[in-house]
């Protein structure tokens, strides 16, 4: 879809314009006003006989008889004291997609479409842009007929900015914004995507078509490269699968000399997760293909760095591999040694996504980070703990989960602090190895990031459990049914405040 910035209302041909309308106003304000006046105040009379009553995600069509070329659409934004942007984002996804079941070629969308001294225009801008290019999102990829009664998407978004000053700030945050929602997409493309077309190697092929589009740094590590550098607990875990593991490392630089130390963004990506020799249950193991979230919400992080030209040296470590049960696969029992020479015993060969972060946390110190995040979609004791409104944090630099937090609070993709004292890290203890891979059920996303800390070292590290926020079974304003694309918001807010001392 293509965001068009006009300035006059007087170029609208063939839109449907998105008018946002809070409940229980008695004086219209913003677009609301402006087009109740356009239509003879025929919003007013919607409002009176009760017809639009502004409740949230509620959307009306307006039509009068005097203008029948306007087409305005009316969208419930729900209490004016209770609006937030995450609101606002679903409100705009909402109007989109009315906008889309009317077969809506273009939808209109006036700066004004909220008034609210609390937003600021740039974030305003954002909220628009991802709601309507996020709720618009389908994953069709596999569908070979196209004719679901579903509509067509629209192709065209203008947004109209009343004062011909704010047209350029409009602009840039229109191009941030897309940039943004390009991504977000893109993995929740990766995400959907079934495990026998997702696979490591497709990963691997997805980081160099991006290193070739953005100019990146890509370096894909086989099985080969990997023994030689010791990662031995990452391989085992793909010993299962006749697919070939992938340890994917994918870079942007700023074309600028940037003489900080790089921020290493680690995704784990279990492309299938059966669970191995300690085989899940069959129930809703199809899900399971999301096991490699973390990974695509990394790949698509650093495009997104690099779309928005951020001043910041980024490394995203991918380890990929398939978990699958075979006469070659890790057996529980077994002791594998990392590549940081810690020795681990295997209580359950589903604990298989901490063995592959852990080496990817090993070969990250070589570039000397400042920071270090790793996603994942770790344990189901986060969706235990959780349920699927928050994505769990843990880590070790206060000031490092505090701008995490912060930017969680910014962009919706809410996060909630576990915590990682010692006598969860003693629940690790093996009697044959040093550590071992699982701690039983109490408190398993907390020992998991324990598990997780032992090779972070002393690089300001924080660790994201995805596993309850990933996937959504049913759909919400702005995410459909299925992939939620979580974790690039809030990387990518993280990495655009990110302040170099
Ligand atoms: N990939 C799973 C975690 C998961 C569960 C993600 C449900 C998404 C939805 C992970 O590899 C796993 O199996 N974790 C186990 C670890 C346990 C055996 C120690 C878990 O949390 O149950
Ligand atoms: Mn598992
Ligand atoms: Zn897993």
């Amino acid at each position: 879809m293509k965001f068009n910035v006009a300035t006059d209302y007087k170029t609208v041909s063939g839109e449907i314009i998105l008018v946002g309308l809070f409940e229980k106003t008695r004086s219209l304000c913003g677009a609301a006003a402006v087009w109740d006046s356009a239509l003879n105040g025929m919003i007013h009379r919607l409002i009176s006989r009760g017809e639009v009553t502004g409740i949230l995600n509620q959307t009306v069509p307006v039509v009068t008889d005097r203008h029948p070329g306007l087409r305005v659409l009316l969208v419930g934004l729900g209490k004016q004291e209770d609006v937030t942007l995450d609101r606002l984002r679903g409100a705009c996804a909402a109007g989109a997609r009315a906008v889309r079941e009317r077969n809506g070629d273009r939808i209109g969308l006036p700066v004004d479409f909220i008034e609210h001294p609390a937003f600021p225009l740039p974030e305003k801008i954002r909220a628009y842009v991802e709601g309507v290019r996020l709720g618009l999102y389908r994953f069709r990829q596999f569908k070979t007929c196209h004719h679901d009664n579903s509509g067509h998407d629209p192709d065209v978004c203008t947004i109209y900015v009343g004062d011909l000053r704010h047209r350029l700030a409009v602009h840039t945050e229109v191009a941030k914004a897309s940039s943004i929602a390009d991504a977000v997409c893109l993995a929740r493309d990766l995400v959907n995507m079934p495990a026998n077309a997702a696979t490591p190697s497709y990963l691997a092929a997805q980081a160099r078509t991006l290193a070739k589009r953005w100019g990146l740094r890509c370096t894909v590590i086989t099985p080969r490269g990997a023994r030689q550098l010791g990662m031995n607990a990452f391989l085992s875990v793909a010993r299962g699968s006749d697919e070939p593991p992938r340890f994917i490392v994918l870079e942007y630089r700023p074309r600028t000399m940037c003489r900080h130390r790089p921020i290493v963004l680690i995704g784990k990506a279990v492309t299938f997760d059966s669970g191995g020799i300690s085989l899940k249950p069959s129930q809703d193991m199809d899900e399971m293909k999301t096991d490699m979230a973390g990974g695509a919400a990394v790949l698509a992080t650093v495009q997104a760095s690099a779309a928005l030209k951020l001043p910041l040296h980024i490394v995203g470590i991918i380890p990929a591999a398939e978990n699958l049960p075979s006469g070659h696969a890790l057996k529980p029992g077994d002791v594998v040694t990392t590549m940081a020479g810690i020795t681990v015993e295997i209580i359950t060969t589903d604990a298989e996504g901490r063995l592959m972060l852990a080496d990817a946390l090993t070969y990250a110190q070589r570039y000397k980070p400042a920071a270090l995040i790793d996603i994942a979609t770790l344990t189901g004791g986060c969706i235990v703990a959780l349920g699927n409104h928050a994505t769990g944090l843990m880590g070790t630099d206060r000031a490092l989960l505090h701008k995490i937090q912060q930017s969680a609070d910014a962009t919706g993709e809410r996060v909630w602090e576990l915590p990682l004292w010692q006598e969860y890290g003693e629940l690790l203890k093996s009697d044959v190895a040093d550590i071992k891979n699982a701690a039983g059920r109490p408190a398993g996303a907390i020992t998991a990031g324990c598990f997780l800390k032992q090779f972070a070292g002393t690089t300001p590290w924080a660790h994201l459990d995805i596993a309850g926020t990933a996937w959504t079974k049913k759909a919400l304003p702005y995410i459909p049914k299925g992939a939620t694309g979580i974790g690039v918001r809030l990387l990518t807010h993280v990495l655009e405040h990110w302040d170099n001392k």
